[in-house]
């Protein structure tokens, strides 16, 4: 992950660094660095953790210079400490990287033994050291960049200052994103859209294999073999606001209370409310012919991407392969080219689904995105993109792209449903009467739970594991429950299909076990309820979260009972989402922990 930037300026650009490294904070925040360019030297200030210390330590030791580079971490190789953050200086050259450099061990035992000393434990320093081998040896910059670049492999986008070029940087990407930005007499360097937004709209993507010179009035981009080539320019949408929390303490807090607007926004891309009727899909996947359909995310996504897997084969009779990402694309499935695969992503730049995306690309299946950055990665090498509309998602928890990345799935399948003729338009009707009213259910949902939930959070934070288990939809609903919770609250937490309970994790309940039954009253209920039994049969603290109906039927003594409003099967799992993840949010506000920006995470993984 990691996120980078550089401004080739006509004024000081410290301060503007660490602006543009504050909109990349989601994909880091270990540790934080930038570096200038004064009267012919290389100078830098770094920071261990969050970028406020890097504040913090620039106000106490101000940087001059009109040229420079910065990165915020997410450490893979080395401690995240002051001595391994970013930028890397070696005799005058200095790097920042996001990505890992695959070689970088036998680059370093070769550079040792030629006598090189290296000073941090990161993959990056290798970078730096090469570059200032070759021009140790008296290469120009530019044939020192494209040098270095034929000899490492890996992942990496890479901004790189010479201490003697005040007037260009040079970038380079195979793998993780990276924009150049087009500003008056200033030029602009960044993992994306975002971190440039306050300094210009005007942004050309590089693609895998770029590497690009960077002057105050352009850039010059060059193929891995050198070649000039040209990427076009496009006026980006992101947002030149820096979001902020609005009347709440955490952005996740503020997401989750967005979701009834993110919803209606999204589903307004995609359905008619006036006829009831799933819009045509322009540009799209033919859903009618295809024979199969695969799909691959990772985490929450694609814990989505499984709810859509339920809906694709009920609603669509249409087979749905589902793989996490880091396993999809080396299961070596037999693919059917004439099938089509949708890749779900927030972000859009997650390393693995895009290199499933790649994989399905290459076996000639047709590929649809379900992206909420409309520029990402993911979104432009794909043939169709459904975005999901969310606006931006600050905490690292994701909340609000999940249940839009569902109710974006459900208008596809019931879409596909119809184009397919195993729906009728009735029942298209019918189901899109119901995703129509889903942002006012969602709404007196925020509005009436909050104190129930307050009260249970208390309890579970002091829990040391606790049990999800669902049935039909709400099975990956447990799971994202339970990802939820040990994410931001680092309480151990797993989510299971009810019926596997006596098949193994029953063992684990007793008195201290809370387990959370996500129970809709609808066809699975009964059966749910019976597993509920065996867990209160054994001593285990139930917490029910169900609907009116299914608290009236239930007749078990709970720990807590949820009541949710009686919604329709379709609606159920962007509705019951609301509990869980105000549950997992209160339990880590007692807790204390860094709701936003929990231990270990960064929002966007651009690294396998
Ligand atoms: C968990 C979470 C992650 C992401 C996963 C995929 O709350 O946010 O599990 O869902 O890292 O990220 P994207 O959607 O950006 O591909």
């Amino acid at each position: 992950m990691c996120g980078i930037v550089g401004i080739v300026g006509n004024g000081p650009v410290a301060e503007r660094l660490v602006d543009a490294l504050k909109r990349l904070e989601y994909r880091g925040y270990d540790s934080a660095g930038v570096a200038t360019l004064v009267d012919g030297r290389l100078d830098r200030r770094r920071a261990e953790g969050k970028l406020v210390n890097l504040e913090k330590r620039l106000a106490a030791e101000p940087l001059a210079g009109n040229i420079g580079i910065a990165h915020t971490r997410w450490a893979t190789h080395g401690a995240p400490t002051e001595g391994n953050a970013h930028p890397h200086f070696v005799d005058g050259v200095a790097v920042v990287h996001n990505g890992i450099i695959e070689n970088f061990s036998e680059i370093r035992d070769e550079l040792t033994a030629e006598g090189r000393t290296f000073t941090t434990e990161t993959d990056t320093e290798v970078v730096a050291q090469l570059l200032a081998k070759y021009r140790r040896e008296g290469l120009g910059r530019r044939e020192a960049m494209h040098a270095m670049l034929r000899r490492v492999t890996g992942a990496y986008a890479l901004a790189v200052l010479f201490e003697d070029d005040p007037s260009t940087i040079m970038a380079a990407r195979s793998g993780p994103p990276l924009a150049i930005g087009y500003g008056k007499g200033e030029m602009f360097l960044g993992s994306d859209a975002i971190a440039l937004a306050p300094f210009t709209s005007e942004i050309a993507y590089l693609v895998d294999g770029d590497w690009a010179v960077i002057g105050r009035d352009g850039a010059f981009v060059f193929d891995i073999d050198g070649n000039r080539v040209d990427r076009p320019r496009q006026i980006s949408s992101a947002s030149a606001y820096l979001i902020d929390k609005g009347n709440h303490r955490h952005f996740m807090e503020k997401e989750i209370h967005e979701q009834p607007e993110a919803i209606s926004h999204a589903l307004g891309h995609y359905v008619d409310f006036l006829a009831h009727r799933v819009k045509p899909v322009a540009g799209g996947i033919d859903f009618a012919a295809v024979p199969s359909l695969a799909i691959s995310a990772c985490g929450t996504a694609y814990l989505a991407g499984l709810v859509g897997k339920y809906w694709f084969e009920r609603y669509a009779r249409l087979p749905v392969e589902i793989d996490v990402a880091s396993e999809f694309r080396y299961r070596e499935i037999p693919l059917n080219p004439a099938s089509a695969a949708l890749f779900i992503s927030q972000s859009g730049e997650t390393a693995d689904t895009l290199a499933s995306l790649r994989y399905c690309k290459e076996h000639g299946l047709k590929i649809g995105a379900v992206v909420n950055a409309r520029e990402s990665t993911i979104a432009r090498e794909s043939d169709a993109v459904f975005p999901i509309l969310a606006g931006p998602e600050i905490g690292v928890a994701s909340t609000k792209a999940f249940t839009c990345q569902l109710a974006v799935l459900a208008a596809l399948s019931i879409g596909a449903g119809r184009a397919r003729g195993t729906l009728t338009e009735a029942e298209e009707k019918h189901l899109v009467r119901h995703l129509a009213e889903m942002p006012r259910v969602m709404a007196g949902v925020l509005n009436t739970i909050q104190p129930a939930i307050e009260q249970l959070s208390r309890e579970l934070s002091k829990c040391k594991d606790v049990l999800y288990l669902g049935r039909g939809t709400s099975y990956p609903l447990a799971m994202e429950g339970a990802l939820k919770l040990k994410e931001i609250s680092y309480i151990h937490a797993e989510g299971y299909a009810a019926g596997e309970l006596k098949h193994g994790p029953i063992a684990l309940i007793d008195e201290n076990m809370p387990v959370i039954v996500i129970a809709p009253h609808d066809r699975f209920y009964e059966k749910t309820v019976s597993n509920m039994q065996e867990v209160a049969a054994r001593g285990g603290r139930i917490i029910l979260i169900t609907d009116e109906k299914g608290a009236a039927a239930s007749k078990l003594s709970t720990m807590a009972t949820i009541v949710l409003p009686n919604v329709d099967e379709i609606i159920a799992p962007m509705i019951y989402s609301l509990p869980i993840q105000l549950l997992a949010y209160h339990t880590a506000v007692f807790m204390g922990t860094d709701v936003d920006q929990p231990r270990n995470l960064a929002k966007s993984v651009t690294v396998e």
